[in-house]
């Protein structure tokens, strides 16, 4: 049903997408690169952005642009952004700390927010955005919590965006969160290369994409080198769908963390993924909720928060050297510096109706699954069928560690669960 509405969608816009040649009779505003990181070319994308709002056509010569200076730019309308050259944010900290813009999620910052209807945003492979983040890497590591440091920006959010393809854009060195999507829908990030592997020191916090609050977003022909969750999909995203995709060093697909605002009524509905490698990363797939407790306040304390996951689809997943139990659930999400202990078994938030279909490749985890569910809304509906998960020497694994998982098909537990905080699954 949404594999033919998206197909529809893809083969509608993909006409101007391929096309290098102006589209007629649309305005065209090229935005003028300085030349030099002494001279912010933030004025010029906001200048262009503002001629040509509507029905246009905004062009980034292959060349390298400075930002210097937070962008917000929303309400665009039927724009081609073609981006040939590199869009490269500054290295001042105290500037960025200051002022990236709000997110509207968890506390969260960024230097970019973009949204508007029918955009067609193409990279053309080439087309990068570089969040200079080893400036931040090499920084974070001397704070006191090196977690969600209140002020750190993502290098983009998208909001309000709608019926939009982004494609062949590669984004280096995120900052923080390589891109949040917030409040969009019907859109498609296809031919995607983020690289956050730092050249001197590597960082967590770098996540891939993370979304909340949208539906009917497409991820197609990813690939991911990060320290954290490859992609993410927290509150409120249904609808969701991750195809023909490659993870590298990361924590693997992430649904949440979530639950993370007392009495805060939040889902995740309808996330599939198929065709997915996953090289290094900590898992395949895995769930994270807070407890019942709320502890401390976002972006790293938090809790008490109510709601579901429900029809969550992996098929055909492949491993190669997973690190931890390739599935996994944890309702004791807590970060550093989060205050609070709390309870590892009385999170409000249910994980229900997952089916894993082909989970094959090697690993260094004696642990398929790490199931760690609440005693007050237990896990259930956990169907799991095609799973061959072997060491580097061949000896299939075949741990299933539970607890409170309600129904399961095609696999038993093998014994108890670890309870403890986590941010990453698992004690
Ligand atoms: C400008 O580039 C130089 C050399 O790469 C770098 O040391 C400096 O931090 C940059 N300044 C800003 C504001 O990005
Ligand atoms: C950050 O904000 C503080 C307080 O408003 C101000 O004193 C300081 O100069 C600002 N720093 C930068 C780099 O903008
Ligand atoms: C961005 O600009 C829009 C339109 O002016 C405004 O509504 C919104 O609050 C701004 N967002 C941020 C994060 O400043
Ligand atoms: C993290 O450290 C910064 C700077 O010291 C501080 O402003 C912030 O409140 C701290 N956050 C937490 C959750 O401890
Ligand atoms: C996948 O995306 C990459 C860019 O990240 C591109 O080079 C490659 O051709 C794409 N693969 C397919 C099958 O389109
Ligand atoms: C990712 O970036 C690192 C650091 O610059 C580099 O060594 C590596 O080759 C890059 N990987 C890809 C796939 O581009
Ligand atoms: C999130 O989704 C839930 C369930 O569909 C709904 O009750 C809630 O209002 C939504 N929250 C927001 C902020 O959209
Ligand atoms: C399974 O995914 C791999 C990529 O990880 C792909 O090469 C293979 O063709 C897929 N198999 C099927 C049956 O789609
Ligand atoms: C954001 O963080 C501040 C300081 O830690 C906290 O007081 C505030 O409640 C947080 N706001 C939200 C919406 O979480
Ligand atoms: C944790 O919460 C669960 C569910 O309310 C309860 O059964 C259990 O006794 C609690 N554990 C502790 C150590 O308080
Ligand atoms: C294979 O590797 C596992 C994990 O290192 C080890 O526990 C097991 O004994 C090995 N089996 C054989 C037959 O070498």
């Amino acid at each position: 049903m949404h594999f033919y509405y998206l197909s529809t969608f893809w083969i509608l816009t993909s006409n101007s997408l391929t096309s290098a040649t102006p589209s007629k009779g649309r305005k065209t505003c090229t935005v003028k690169a300085s030349g030099t990181n002494k001279t912010d070319d933030a004025p010029a994308i906001r200048s262009a952005f503002s001629e040509c709002s509507r029905q246009a056509r905004i062009v980034f010569n292959p060349t390298t642009y400075y930002v210097n200076s937070v962008l917000n730019i929303t309400g665009l309308e039927d724009v081609e952004i073609d981006i040939q050259g590199t869009l490269l944010w500054s290295t001042d900290i105290p500037y960025w700390l200051n002022n990236s813009l709000p997110v509207g999620y968890q506390n969260q910052s960024t230097a970019f927010v973009l949204g508007g209807n029918n955009l067609k945003i193409n990279g053309y492979g080439t087309g990068t955005f570089n969040g200079n983040g080893d400036y931040w890497y090499e920084w974070i590591r001397q704070q006191p919590n090196s977690s969600n440091y209140p002020g750190r920006p993502h290098q983009i959010t998208f909001n309000g965006l709608t019926n939009s393809i982004v494609k062949g854009v590669n984004f280096l060195r995120s900052q923080m969160w390589t891109m949040s999507i917030i409040h969009s829908h019907n859109s498609v990030w296809q031919d995607i290369l983020v690289n956050n592997t730092g050249n001197k020191f590597q960082s967590s916090n770098t996540d891939g994409a993370d979304t909340m609050f949208s539906s009917h977003l497409h991820f197609h022909n990813w690939t991911v080198h990060n320290g954290d969750d490859s992609i993410s999909f927290k509150a409120n995203s249904t609808s969701m769908r991750l195809t023909d995709s490659r993870f590298h060093g990361g924590l693997g697909i992430a649904i949440g963390s979530i639950g993370q605002l007392a009495d805060v009524f939040e889902t995740v509905q309808d996330i599939s993924a198929a065709n997915v490698y996953f090289q290094d990363t900590l898992h395949a797939f895995y769930v994270k909720t807070w407890t019942g407790d709320r502890n401390g306040y976002p972006p790293n304390g938090g809790g008490g928060g109510r709601g579901f996951a429900s029809g969550l689809r992996l098929t055909n997943l492949t491993t190669r050297d997973v690190r931890g139990a390739a599935l996994a659930v944890s309702q004791c999400t807590r970060f550093k510096g989060a205050p609070g202990q709390g309870n590892c078994t009385n999170s409000r938030f249910q994980i229900r109706d997952v089916v894993v279909e082909g989970l094959r490749g090697s690993t260094k985890s004696a642990r398929v699954a790490s199931l760690q569910c609440s005693a007050v809304a237990p896990c259930t509906g956990i169907a799991l069928s095609g799973v061959d998960l072997r060491f580097g020497n061949g000896t299939a694994v075949g741990g299933y560690l539970c607890g409170h998982v309600g129904v399961r098909e095609g696999w038993d537990c093998t014994g108890e669960v670890c309870e403890g905080g986590s941010a990453t699954g698992e004690c």
